[in-house]
């Protein structure tokens, strides 16, 4: 699976994105090591603190079907943002080498690597 393929599954996703209030539409897909791509979209809701990412939605999708290992999450914006705190966060729970490609909406794109984007995290290893 190249970049291109993870991002043109992330820019569809992105059409089903439910964002009627900050109208910032974001679509995710999350390779993992079984070969599967799991979707995402960000889902808003009129009582806004419960509205959730698409990375999260993939991520939370993908865990719930069993898969703990993941290689890569492509997410699709405008411009090409990179994920939020919480979203890296919650990636890093199932691996520190998790390639993260920021794409925008024309198919440019950048690569990071997740340990860049979230250095010094608080992570399992913490808590023992
Ligand atoms: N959002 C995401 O889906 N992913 C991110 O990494 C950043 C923010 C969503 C949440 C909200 O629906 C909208 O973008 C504006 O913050």
């Amino acid at each position: 699976m190249d970049y291109e393929d993870l991002i043109a599954k992330a820019m569809e996703a992105r059409e089903k994105a439910h964002a009627p209030y900050s109208h910032f539409a974001v679509g995710a897909a999350l390779l993992a090591r079984s070969g599967r791509i799991y979707t995402g979209c960000n889902v808003e809701n009129a009582s806004y603190g419960l509205s959730i990412c698409a990375e999260r939605v993939a991520i939370f999708k993908a865990v719930s079907e069993g898969e703990r290992d993941f290689e890569a999450i492509a997410v699709v914006t405008e411009k090409g943002v990179t994920p939020c705190g919480a979203c890296r966060q919650v990636l890093l729970e199932f691996g520190e080498d998790i390639q993260v490609i920021a794409a925008d909406e024309t198919g440019g794109y950048r690569v990071f690597a997740l340990q860049e984007l979230l250095p010094e995290a608080f992570n399992s290893g913490d808590l023992e």
